[in-house]
């Protein structure tokens, strides 16, 4: 029988057990958008997951939505993340890099002044990071249909760049109201042309991102992460019709013969048992191995896996304070909890010192 302490494979990716380092922006990157200098360490530290998902990491300087987040864009981005990558696999861990365009979830002041990209001219409520302080998203200008095909060229070239970095795969962000999910939602997408108004349309897109990206990597070594109820990101309503959208879209995606489908499964930190939304239906429509995220515990990860819910289980804010997580739900040992003050930003503190069970930091 699987269990979460099972080894196996998602896609071409062996995977010495079912727990998965969900992606989790930390903030810590500088404004040339090169990863954290703990970051490989932090990385490392947390090695023994079946796989880790990186921080939403910036495929083009147009993507960047918030200060200090890191990109894959240019050559000296690539030598710091290869460096990370290099150290995760010393010490025996998968990992992929979560593939981000922010879309209206942006402030000008990281482009020069000039407006960020989105489907449509809606403009996003909530807030993002700048390098003064949090404020809201800025007006977008909604893309011109002959601006499509070179989003589509920055993410392949965002994944050649990842693999000349030695990750073992990417995933395609496509949750949580960020660009591509803006044009799944018609919420956020009032496009007349081939890629806004009908679900076909509004899932062109991220089909076309998805399969573009697969080509270069394989498409056995792509996952793709869908948030279909999520909408604390930029205040974004939801779809009017989540359930016939998203899994139009994970039937989309399942043709393509991709590694994994990777779902948020309620409202992100929320409760999932608060929503009748039915995931499996979105996995059955995608037909291929499944990750499951959002306020699993041990026993919910333990009874998903055994009863075949899902085939990896993702944590998301566990793993900022427990670098050994696998160890300590294999031993039921307790869980630290993270101090919500050094979640986003700074440096080692609340990043690279919280210790492994024995008291020593893995992996140092
Ligand atoms: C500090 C923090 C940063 C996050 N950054 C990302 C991110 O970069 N990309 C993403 O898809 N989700 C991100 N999320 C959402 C998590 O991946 C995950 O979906 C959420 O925390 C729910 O899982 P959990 O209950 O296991 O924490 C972030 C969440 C937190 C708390």
């Amino acid at each position: 029988m699987t269990t979460l302490f099972s080894a196996g494979t998602i896609g071409a990716i062996s995977v010495s057990n079912r727990v998965v380092m969900a992606p989790l922006t930390r903030a810590r990157a500088d404004m040339e958008g090169l990863p954290s200098r703990y970051a490989a360490q932090y990385y490392a530290q947390r090695a023994s997951a079946g796989l880790i998902i990186t921080e939403a990491t910036n495929i083009s300087k147009q993507a960047r939505g918030y200060a200090y987040t890191p990109g894959i864009y240019t050559d000296a981005q690539i030598v710091a993340w290869r460096e990370i990558t290099e150290e995760v696999h010393r010490a025996g861990g998968k990992i992929v890099l979560q593939l981000w365009h922010t879309g209206r979830i942006a402030h000008s002041s990281l482009h020069d002044g000039k407006p960020p990209v989105a489907p449509s001219e809606i403009q996003a409520g909530d807030m993002v990071f700048t390098e003064d302080g949090a404020a809201r998203p800025s007006m977008p200008r909604a893309l011109e249909l002959d601006e499509i095909p070179s989003i589509i060229d920055d993410y392949v070239l965002a994944a050649r760049h990842a693999r000349a970095a030695g990750f073992d795969g990417v995933e395609v962000h496509a949750a949580n109201a960020y660009l591509l999910d803006q044009f799944i939602r018609d919420s956020t997408n009032r496009r007349t042309d081939a890629y806004g108004g009908s679900v076909e349309n509004r899932t062109r897109l991220p089909f076309e991102v998805t399969k573009a990206v697969a080509d270069v990597f394989g498409p056995d070594r792509v996952g793709v992460r869908l948030s279909p109820i999520t909408r604390a990101v930029g205040d974004t309503p939801l779809d009017s019709d989540p359930v016939g959208t998203y899994k139009r879209m994970a039937e989309r995606l399942g043709t393509l013969g991709l590694a994994y489908l990777h779902c948020v499964e309620g409202q992100t930190q929320g409760d999932n048992a608060a929503t009748s939304f039915d995931f499996q239906s979105l996995r059955r429509a995608f037909g291929g191995s499944y990750i499951a995220n959002n306020s699993y515990d041990r026993t919910l990860a333990v009874e998903a896996v055994a009863t075949g819910h899902a085939d990896m289980i993702a944590f998301g804010r566990p793993y900022i304070a427990n670098p050994d997580l696998v160890e300590r739900l294999r031993a039921q040992a307790p869980m630290a909890a993270g101090d919500e003050k050094t979640f986003y930003g700074g440096g080692a503190a609340g990043y690279v010192d919280y210790p492994a069970l024995d008291g020593v930091t893995a992996n140092d």
